[in-house]
């Protein structure tokens, strides 16, 4: 597709896993290999808008022209995009956000002691980065697109998201093909209607995806 329909305006796509330490080398996180951002970021740039790619440890190359932020943690992730919040016309979250972090990650790589059969973690929230954004917005701007994967429940869980975290679209993603592979299939929850896409490519959705944040920038 030829359309540079986002030219003039300035996308933020956060995307990939983020990783909490536990010490030097053990981290927690969520499974995401960042595909679904990378291809939301690649089109939106192909379609010519800037493109700001705020982007957890992933094993793919930035997109050509994309500006990338690379983050590890949730807490770094919110201060690349909140720092860049006054540029941006879209913010689209399809980062994998951890919900805890370690309430401390060790210095030293921790030791498995003798005899010792289990383990705890002290684990404290993060921040929702999402419903940050929702909460503080004043106004139309930034549009706020939210991805929403579950197992079960999918579209009722994704409106429950769109009305607590004020955002203006939710993808919703059913778990068993949302990850790793080429394709995806999902369901467009707006305040006005929904819209499933049927099994599509990465790429494909990713314009799917597109096409609602141009109308919602235009409104
Ligand atoms: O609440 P849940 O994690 O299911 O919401 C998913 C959406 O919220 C995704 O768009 C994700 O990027 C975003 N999120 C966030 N900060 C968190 C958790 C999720 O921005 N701590």
């Amino acid at each position: 597709r030829e359309t540079r329909d986002l030219s003039g305006h300035t996308v933020l796509i956060s995307a990939g896993p983020t990783l909490e330490p536990v010490d030097p080398v053990r981290f927690l996180g969520n499974r995401s290999s960042g595909r679904m951002g990378y291809a939301i970021a690649e089109r939106a740039r192909q379609r010519g808008a800037r493109v700001i790619l705020v982007s957890g440890p992933v094993a793919l190359a930035a997109p050509q022209g994309v500006e990338r932020v690379s983050v590890r943690t949730a807490i770094e992730m919110q201060e690349a995009i909140t720092s860049r919040l006054p540029d941006c016309d879209a913010v689209i979250m399809a980062a994998a956000v951890a919900d805890f972090r370690p309430r401390e990650a060790a210095v030293h790589k921790l030791k498995k002691l003798e005899g010792e059969e289990t383990r705890v973690i002290e684990l404290v929230r993060n921040p929702d980065i999402l419903a940050d954004l929702g909460a503080s917005r004043r106004g139309a701007r930034p549009v706020l697109v939210g991805f929403a994967v579950e197992t079960e429940n999918l579209v009722a869980a994704a409106r429950t998201k769109l009305e607590t975290k004020k955002v203006d679209l939710v993808v919703a993603n059913h778990a068993s093909v949302a990850f790793e592979g080429d394709d995806n299939e999902a369901t467009l929850v707006t305040r006005d209607d929904e819209e499933s896409t049927g099994r599509v490519s990465k790429h494909a959705l990713a314009d799917r995806i597109l096409d609602r944040v141009h109308a919602l920038l235009e409104r």
